[in-house]
């Protein structure tokens, strides 16, 4: 067996789940590792506790390798909010963000001009189809901009952002702040044109909660002000009482306190997998199952919003039927797991999502298509 095909055969879950968007159920070998850490974690002995602080490293390492960027560069955080408020609250100017972002963005880009006392003005805008393309930022630019927040993949519409084209679009000075939840690990991109990518692991890498990390390239540590950076992130390298030192001349100040080195494991061994198997293979695979769950809706006449291009998504595949509270609850019931928002279902499979996991979609759509014919 290959190691693709390795990796293919860890998805577990039990069939019709189509929610990798909201949350990835965990793999094995986490679910492994973390019963092992907490074993060690529960041994008292410091040898075994200085195994599990390793993990930090580990996740580091691993992130940086799959971010192409130096392991010194990256974080790890409780969320990927958390990474992002470290950017966000550190940023002075005009900062453009789509008001339709996941509010990890958005309002955390307005809680920071709140705190900022007018130093950071958020520069909303607001795409009539919700997409943040290049040329929508573009139009928004000013001298005054001095940065972008954007997601790479839209939680909602499933539009993948162009990063080379976005970077052209802002000019070599500006700084792009990347929200790569629905990406990171399952679109093998180039992250060189961001300056802050922020992610986690309790999605895409199957690694539960708690898994956040970012990367603060060498031009963003020297823009972005470490406004938020706490007891790790200083010039001292052990516990200091009597003095308050100056913030690291690093990313660690970017950080606030000592990492919980479960969830540090939980992303390593998540990034492994991926980093194993290889985000590319990982990438080619999903686009076809995304390319299997749109043919499903057309066949069964069920609109289809989010991209149909393989280079304009990722995961995400945004129904948008007639009746939305009728789908989704005719999946419900067939065992199917969506996200069912407004007026939008969300189907999000993975690499590993299985015939079986398609065929229930594809049976439950043709079962609501007779419902609409026998109660017309
Ligand atoms: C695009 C995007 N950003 C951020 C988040 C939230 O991430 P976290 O819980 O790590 O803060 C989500 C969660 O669904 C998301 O879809």
């Amino acid at each position: 067996m290959s190691t693709f095909d390795a990796y293919l055969a860890t998805f577990d879950a039990e069939p019709g789940y189509l929610n990798w968007a909201a949350f990835g159920p965990l793999s094995p070998s986490v679910r492994e590792e973390v019963f092992a850490d907490a074993d060690l974690l529960g041994s008292g002995r410091p040898s075994s506790l200085a195994l599990v602080g390793e993990r930090v490293g580990q996740a580091r390492d691993l992130a940086a390798e799959l971010l192409g960027a130096d392991s010194a560069d990256v974080t790890v955080q409780p969320s990927s909010t958390h990474g992002l408020s470290q950017a966000l609250y550190g940023l002075t100017g005009a900062v453009i963000a789509g008001t339709g972002e996941f509010p990890s963005v958005s309002l955390t880009l307005e809680r920071a001009a709140q705190a900022s006392h007018g130093e950071l003005v958020p520069r909303w805008i607001t795409p009539d189809d919700g997409r943040v393309t290049p040329d929508a930022v573009a139009e928004a630019l000013d001298d005054d901009v001095t940065a972008v927040a954007v997601s790479h993949v839209d939680f909602r519409t499933g539009f993948r952002i162009d990063l080379a084209a976005l970077r052209e679009a802002i000019g070599p000075d500006r700084l792009l702040v990347l929200d790569a939840v629905q990406s990171f690990g399952v679109i093998d991109v180039d992250y060189a044109a961001a300056d802050v990518v922020a992610g986690h692991g309790y999605k895409w890498l199957r690694a539960g909660r708690g898994s956040g990390f970012a990367w603060f390239s060498p031009r963003a540590r020297e823009r972005i002000r470490p406004v938020l950076s706490g007891i790790t992130g200083t010039t001292a390298s052990g516990l200091f009482v009597d003095e308050l030192p100056a913030p690291a001349p690093s990313a660690q100040a970017f950080t606030v306190s000592g990492p919980d080195t479960l969830a540090a494991g939980r992303l390593a061994i998540g990034l492994r997998d991926v980093r194993d198997a290889g985000v590319a293979a990982i990438e080619e695979r999903l686009a076809t199952r995304v390319d299997a769950v749109i043919e499903i809706a057309d066949r069964h006449g069920i609109a289809v919003s989010s991209p149909r291009d393989r280079a304009q998504r990722a995961g995400i595949v945004a129904l948008a039927p007639e009746e939305p509270a009728r789908l989704a609850a005719a999946l419900a019931n067939a065992g199917v797991v969506v996200t069912a928002r407004g007026s939008s279902v969300r189907v999000a499979p993975h690499a590993g999502t299985d015939d079986a996991t398609l065929q229930l979609l594809d049976d439950a759509l043709a079962a609501f298509g007779n419902e609409t014919f026998i109660s017309a």
